[in-house]
């Protein structure tokens, strides 16, 4: 029986958590979501408020979680899933969703990640992890390009480099060497040419739903030229995804993972994002696992979802998924993310945001990001200032309410895609 009236915190500042508050708000059972901390975008929606927490101050949250009677916490990023906020949750008897620390580390370290893959024959790129700069420059030297370097820790989607010479390998090795992120080393694999896609789904134990496919576009620039992003714009579905395809990303990598995990008694429980490269035989690969939604893939999944979020989450919280099931809307969405000059380098912050009080729903919703109230306008915070998402009964007709929605919003240097949807792009 699912409890009305209930209080739910999500823990989080982007535009990933502004799409979470939001489908939350709309449940019949929510009385009230908190964010911690929020953003200028979730101060707006009804029923929704903020709190000053920032989600790496894991003891307060729990603390708050605690002392305010939370009845699910939905922690958005990883950052304080790796910190071990859901293990204090837990010890608290508090709901929530999102894996332990020691299960988090599927994202947290792509070293741990690469030898999970390898002791479970879950198909992933061969690499050579170094902790040594000269040993992994000899081993880029012996290699034919493309070269893909990692840092194997958390760095903001931005530790990963797909290098087209040994020069930018090289180059790459260097840099990532002085960041905290290759404390424990880096990674120097194999490039698996294909497809990108990525397959999110949302478990306990060894039951799961399978949320829509997805399509990120990492690559700052149109045409997926430029640097890698923690993501520039979502397509839902994948339009190349198949049922076929599907199958065999379930069988041959999230089936084997959620088993190892009961077989070692502690079973998943959260979001599983699998990022997937599908080669020229049409077979899945994974790049990496995220124990979390995707942003800006999350954006484009709640704006199609139908069911009510909170009967999920509270569902998986609870481990009763095998006999739940959810309802998606059919159109495609696309989620356009709109970001500071400079990102994903440094950006300016403080530049007032206009156009934002236009039309909103049902075709399209902004989700803020990097966002915060200004004394007129709201003001932009950081890299990724916004999220256009829209549908359509087909991806032109969103494409089209997308962008024109863009072209009413403006601040100074802002930069987005203008080929997120269009055929072939991935
Ligand atoms: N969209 C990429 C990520 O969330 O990591």
């Amino acid at each position: 029986m699912i409890k009305n009236g209930a209080k739910v915190l999500v823990v989080g500042q982007g535009a990933r958590e502004h799409a979470l508050a939001w489908a939350l708000s709309r449940s019949p059972h929510v009385a009230q979501v908190t964010v911690a901390p929020g953003n200028a975008g979730t101060l707006r929606e009804p029923h929704v408020q903020n709190i000053p927490l920032t989600p790496i101050q894991v003891d307060a949250i729990a603390q708050y979680s605690e002392e305010e009677h939370m009845d699910l916490v939905v922690v958005g990023p990883e950052v304080p899933l790796v910190a071990g906020l859901v293990d204090r949750l837990d010890q608290l008897g508090i709901a929530s969703v999102g894996p332990s620390s020691a299960l988090a580390q599927l994202e947290g370290s792509k070293i741990h990640c690469k030898r999970f893959c390898e002791a479970h024959s879950i198909p992933t790129a061969p690499a050579r992890i170094h902790t040594d700069l000269k040993e992994a420059l000899k081993d880029i030297a012996s290699r034919k390009e493309p070269i893909v370097v990692k840092a194997s820790g958390l760095c903001a989607g931005k530790g990963v480099v797909v290098a087209e010479t040994q020069d930018e390998a090289e180059a790459a090795a260097r840099s990532l060497f002085s960041l905290p992120a290759a404390r424990e080393g880096i990674l120097v694999e194999t490039c698996i040419q294909g497809w990108e896609t990525s397959y999110i789904v949302l478990a306990h134990g060894t039951a799961y739903l399978a949320w829509p496919s997805a399509q990120d576009h990492k690559r700052l620039l149109s045409g997926n030229r430029g640097p890698n992003t923690g993501g520039m714009g979502a397509l839902s579905p994948s339009p190349r995804m198949t049922p076929a395809l599907e199958n065999r990303i379930r069988e041959s990598i999230i089936e084997p993972t959620l088993d190892a995990f009961v077989k070692a008694h502690t079973p998943y429980r959260g979001f599983l994002y699998a990022g997937i490269m599908v080669d020229a035989h049409g077979e899945p690969h994974l790049l990496e696992f995220n124990c979390r939604l995707g942003d800006p893939e999350a954006q484009a999944l709640l704006f199609r979802l139908e069911s009510d979020l909170y009967e999920m989450l509270e569902t998986a919280a609870r481990g009763n998924l095998k006999t739940y099931t959810s309802h998606w809307k059919r159109d495609p969405v696309l989620a356009v993310v709109l970001a500071s000059p400079g990102y994903p380098g440094s950006s300016p912050t403080g530049v007032p945001i206009s156009g934002l009080d236009g039309p909103e729903e049902p075709f399209v919703k902004i989700f803020h990001a990097a966002t915060r109230s200004g004394p007129v306008a709201p003001l932009t915070d950081g890299g990724r200032v916004l999220s256009v998402t829209a549908t359509g009964a087909d991806i032109d007709t969103a494409r089209q309410r997308v962008y024109a929605r863009i072209e009413q919003i403006a601040f100074a240097g802002m930069q987005f895609r203008g080929d997120i949807g269009l055929v072939g792009i991935s």
